[in-house]
């Protein structure tokens, strides 16, 4: 398939998924509007249609509640076949909350980056005529600047533990990583009492081996159930939820999210104290809580065990994306991990990079969700970092990879790593978005 046969195919997938004024990550499997893929959304509408990127961005953060948290699903079309339902969550009415019916949780906040990375026209492909109509709106009194703001400042506040400023996750599917192996151990440990009657919908659109376990669903409904009834309250949720975890991913995001949020404030002239500041307790903490320095890898933090969760996931190389590993971790992460046939490297046993969870793993499951999979933003964040650390022969084999993964087997939600093989939901929005702007370098 040629370049300009598949950039039309991956735009004619977002068109598909396209409600007007938010797309859906997949017609039948997601059928309402999600954080983190609203965002990669709006980098790949960007690439041909930048007011309807805008549009996307505006309709996520008009979700945003009145604390700054920015919610994970957005239910601006009502209720249907998916699981769970709006007011399943139960947050309508509280006085934290926003106006727009949502879960009660949050994701990977990478909106301010994919914001100056629109804005960084030059870049990525965006006309600079265009660029300049989004940087004046930016400018605007209801500008998206300080409500990306306030997120920023909830996540280092309401969801500090110990005062580091890494943000804790209370859920499994804040990480976007939603039964990934790295979760295994918190999940077991929660004793299931009261559990409320759910029917799953998961399974409806999609094979029953390649989603989550029954066991994980159930502990998925529970904590929302501990959620509800805790009434979302931050201060209650750090103190009460079983389930809290330092996450590699979710803070090296954060982190790089930081710095273009800095950007932003300095495009816009507005100051940048309070975000100086987070970046350098960030730089401050992040290594010695995060890093194995035997094993060489990153490993997420289980709060409530008060120990490292030692699962090798891809989420690893993520820090390189943030511009926080040292030149000797980011050699170590990609000689030792990356480039290694046993854990990452194609091999006898897979043909794409870049597994979800290393192969040598225990919980490796190359059809299972995040299990082992390849997925398309995971290799474009790390492609990007590999490149900020001058690895650009391994950023173009990721790319390349994501490339001849969805011209193979189409715009799927994820891949297996053995044969390239589809997985999960089809004509996925993120797949499709992150074609159109890797397409474009
Ligand atoms: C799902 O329904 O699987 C989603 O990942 C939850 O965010």
């Amino acid at each position: 398939m040629t370049a300009t046969d598949l950039y039309a195919r991956a735009q004619a997938v977002l068109r598909l998924n396209d409600t007007g004024e938010f797309t859906k990550p997949s017609p039948r499997q997601y059928p309402h509007q999600w954080n983190w893929d609203s965002a990669f959304i709006a980098l790949g509408l960007a690439h041909f249609d930048l007011p309807r990127a805008l549009v996307e961005i505006r309709s996520l953060l008009r979700a945003q509640w009145r604390d700054g948290m920015v919610p994970h699903i957005i239910y601006p079309n009502g209720a249907s076949d998916y699981f769970p339902p709006p007011d399943f969550w139960q947050t309508e009415n509280l006085p934290h909350a926003g106006n727009v019916p949502s879960s009660g949780l949050t994701q990977p906040p990478i909106l301010s980056t994919i914001v100056r990375m629109i804005y960084k026209n030059s870049e990525f492909g965006v006309r600079n005529s265009e660029s300049r109509i989004l940087i004046s709106e930016l400018r605007t009194p209801n500008s998206e600047f300080p409500q990306l703001l306030a997120w920023h400042r909830w996540l280092h506040t309401a969801r500090d533990v110990d005062g580091t400023g890494l943000p804790c996750l209370i859920h499994p599917w804040e990480s976007g990583m939603d039964n990934s192996p790295l979760w295994a151990d918190a999940l077991d440990r929660i004793t299931l009492r009261d559990l409320p009657p759910f029917k799953r919908r998961d399974t409806i659109h999609v094979a029953t081996d390649e989603r989550p376990l029954a066991t994980d669903y159930e502990r998925f409904v529970h904590l929302i159930d501990l959620g509800r009834r805790l009434r979302w309250e931050p201060r209650a949720l750090l103190d009460q939820m079983p389930f809290l975890v330092q996450d590699v991913l979710f803070c090296a995001i954060l982190h790089r999210a930081d710095e273009d949020l800095r950007a932003l404030a300095i495009e816009l002239g507005e100051d940048t104290r309070e975000i100086d500041d987070w970046l350098a307790r960030t730089r401050a903490v992040f290594n010695a809580r995060f890093w194995d320095d035997a094993r060489g890898l990153y490993l997420d933090y289980d709060v409530r065990a008060q120990s490292p969760i030692r699962v090798n996931a891809n989420a690893t190389f993520a820090p390189l994306f943030a511009g926080l590993a040292s030149k000797e971790q980011a050699a170590r992460l990609v000689a030792e991990h990356f480039d290694n046939p046993r854990e990452y490297a194609p091999a006898a046993d897979s043909k794409y990079r870049l597994p979800s969870v290393a192969k040598n793993e225990r919980g490796y499951s190359p059809r299972r969700y995040w299990c082992g999979p390849v997925w398309i933003q995971m290799n474009w964040i790390i492609a990007h970092g590999l490149r900020r650390y001058g690895y650009h022969a391994q950023a173009d084999a990721l790319v390349r990879d994501s490339l001849a993964l969805v011209a193979q087997s189409g715009f799927r939600e994820y891949f297996d790593p053995r044969d390239g093989s589809g997985c999960g939901a089809t004509d996925f929005s993120w797949s499709a978005a992150l074609t159109l702007d890797m397409l474009s370098y």
